[in-house]
């Protein structure tokens, strides 16, 4: 504890606006001239100063001092003791003050980050869980006030904890007040969006464009009435692409984001912004200009609350997620997280086929992020997982790209010889026999599946090694709200209105306050769960060596069951052991002695390693070792 000292006298407020203008100015304008062109960087630069300093002067002290805080401490999202915990507002705690009631449960579990699903006002009927906001400025009225938002997270900061919110940045609601005024003929607003009186346009885009809901929104264009035109909608006919080359989208959700930080929102998820640029002839994503404009609104963030934090939603192949953590010119510019999909897809794909070597291959090969950005490691979050297995990495490996991802659709619905998954199959294509994944870890896992005392057994195991995996990986872990205690699929899903074509909801259940009081009886397979993932909790806490500056390295495969994880971390030498089959396994003893690691008992459980006759650990089902070693 510091000592008390005398206040040493306020803080000259213009000061420090000015410097961070200095600090930060030179990314927003390299920003503005990669999107806009140099002839309009100037001026759209000083407009969005000038709402910057606006938003400067309104936020609060204690703000300004959570500010100076991460200031001072600017890899705040990589320490070890960040764990994230993500949920639906009404599905956790009904409302936005029942959150806060919830505050000691997370507290328990260790979590610092909170990320509540989309709670601004969104359209009535379906609104794909809020991803269809109708006013940014308001909070869904049975969830509460911007009030209670507010101060949800000044308890949230008290307790340690960040609050996380959705910036839906690629589209809005077609109730949306812009959407209304272009449809009422407002040229204005109609510039907010892409629309094309005929189909010609449309047409050449679809060429090469893909769907993302082929199952329930075919198409990439809706022919809307009102506005005698096609309008752009890449995800529902009711989500309205915005169009980001008119500055005036970017000045209204730069007034969105600060506002909003003002309230006290610590990270911003950015949905969906690999669509947020187009071009024709590509499939409109990630497209360089969608850098560009992050390291932007990252800027502009920078300088008038530098407390606030971007994540990237990319959910993209493998070779297209660096570049939302900064790659080349953006490098430490763009987002400070941004979801580690490939390791999700890779470990769901070493569960099934209980081998490690393609995910070894796979994650080699992704090049290093730059060291202040982040990773979130995650097993599910609110979205299916899409099988995003490279045809080329499996063909290095002398197994065919598609086959493995039909095996993986069909592993984790249960209908594979051998399956004691019950998962369900989200968005088949047959153009492209694509099939996605719905399902929580437990029901993907086998736990409701399992009838016998050795079926529980292996599922609980096999939760808490994919727990580990993501715990141990180096990152900000986000817990999806259920997983905790090993919930299953919400059996009753279909039944609400909206969402009867919507498999996700499968695994959105309502937190089960029931399962939750029994968290501590280890006698409970809710009760085993939990404790299993407190106990990684608390273990990755005390381990420096999983600060997430330093990258993973993959070690040699000696065994095709067992993934071996390395941390070369200047604090000492780590080593993750993860045996992904239901057997037993083993490790050449040896590889420990070439690490530097000689400890001889594992970090978590603090038990002694368990040695063979010739000389190998022994890896018990699904067990996990974490070996670590602190110089001195
Ligand atoms: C993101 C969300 C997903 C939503 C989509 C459109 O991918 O995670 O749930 O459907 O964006 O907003």
């Amino acid at each position: 504890m510091a000592p008390e000292l005398p206040n040493s006298g306020s803080i000259d407020r213009a000061a420090m606006f000015d410097a961070r203008v200095e600090r930060w100015y030179d990314d927003l304008h390299a920003g503005l001239v990669q999107v806009y062109g140099p002839r309009r960087a100037d001026s759209i630069a000083a407009d969005l100063l000038q709402v910057a300093r606006s938003a400067y002067d309104e936020r609060p002290d204690h703000l300004h001092r959570r500010d100076l805080q991460r200031i001072l401490e600017p890899d705040w999202l990589q320490d070890p003791r960040m764990l994230g915990y993500a949920a639906y507002t009404e599905r956790f705690g009904t409302d936005l003050n029942g959150v806060a009631g919830h505050i000691d449960y997370l507290r328990d579990l260790g979590v610092t980050y909170l990320h509540l699903m989309p709670l601004l006002q969104p359209r009535e009927g379906d609104n794909d869980g809020g991803y269809a906001v109708a006013d940014y400025r308001a909070v869904r009225s049975d969830l509460g006030t911007m009030a209670d938002l507010e101060s949800l997270a000044g308890s949230l900061h008290s307790a340690g904890m960040s609050l996380v919110l959705d910036l839906v940045l690629n589209h809005v609601a077609r109730e949306h007040e812009w959407a209304q005024k272009a449809r009422a003929g407002e040229k204005k607003y109609r510039d907010y969006f892409y629309v094309y009186r005929n189909r010609r346009e449309p047409n050449a885009y679809e060429a090469s464009l893909p769907e993302v809901f082929p199952d329930f929104a075919p198409g990439n264009f809706t022919w809307d009435e009102d506005l005698r035109g096609w309008v752009w909608t890449t995800f529902n006919e009711w989500q309205w692409d915005v169009n980001w080359s008119n500055p005036n989208v970017l000045h209204e959700y730069v007034e969105i984001i600060l506002a909003l930080a003002n309230q006290g929102v610590d990270v911003f998820r950015l949905d969906a912004i690999a669509f947020i640029w187009k071009r024709k002839g590509t499939d409109c994503q990630g497209q360089p200009e969608v850098h560009a404009l992050t390291q932007v609104l990252r800027a502009v963030a920078r300088i008038a609350c530098p407390s606030v934090a971007f994540k990237a939603e990319a959910i993209v192949a493998p070779t297209k997620l660096l570049p939302y953590l900064g790659q080349g010119t953006h490098a430490g510019k763009v987002s400070d997280l941004a979801y580690h999909n490939s390791l999700m897809v890779q470990i769901w794909s070493m569960l099934a086929a209980r081998d490690v070597r393609l995910a070894v291959h796979a994650l080699s090969k992704l090049p290093p992020k730059p060291t202040t950005a982040t990773w979130l490691t995650y097993l599910r979050c609110h979205d299916d997982i899409g099988w995003a297995i490279m045809d080329e990495d499996a063909a290095e490996l002398g197994i065919s790209g598609q086959a493995h991802r039909r095996f993986l659709a069909h592993w984790y619905a249960g209908d594979f010889d051998g399956s004691p998954a019950s998962g369900l199959v989200f968005q088949y294509n047959p153009v492209n026999d694509d099939r996605r994944t719905s399902g929580t870890t437990a029901s993907l896992l086998g736990l409701d599946s399992a009838t016998t005392k050795a079926e529980v057994e292996r599922a609980v195991a096999a939760l808490r090694l994919a727990h580990a995996l993501i715990l141990g990986w180096g990152g900000v872990p986000v817990i999806w709200s259920g997983d905790e205690l090993g919930q299953s699929n919400d059996a009753a899903w279909a039944q609400e209105p909206g969402h009867e074509d919507d498999n996700r909801w499968a695994h959105r259940p309502r937190l089960d306050w029931w399962r939750a009081a029994s968290r501590h009886d280890s006698g409970t397979v809710g009760g085993r769960v939990y404790q299993d993932l407190r106990g990684l909790v608390q273990a990755r806490s005390r381990l420096p060596h999983l600060h997430a500056s330093v990258e993973t390295e993959l070690g040699p495969v000696d065994d095709p069951g067992v993934l071996v994880t390395v941390r070369r971390h200047p604090a000492g030498r780590f080593v993750g052991l993860y045996n992904v089959t239901p057997e037993h396994r083993h490790w050449p003893g040896h590889r420990a002695h070439h690490y530097g690691v000689d400890a001889l008992s594992d970090a978590i459980t603090g038990e002694p390693l368990q040695w063979n006759e010739y000389g190998d650990v022994v890896l018990q089902p699904y067990q996990v070792l974490w070996l670590a070693e602190l110089r001195n």
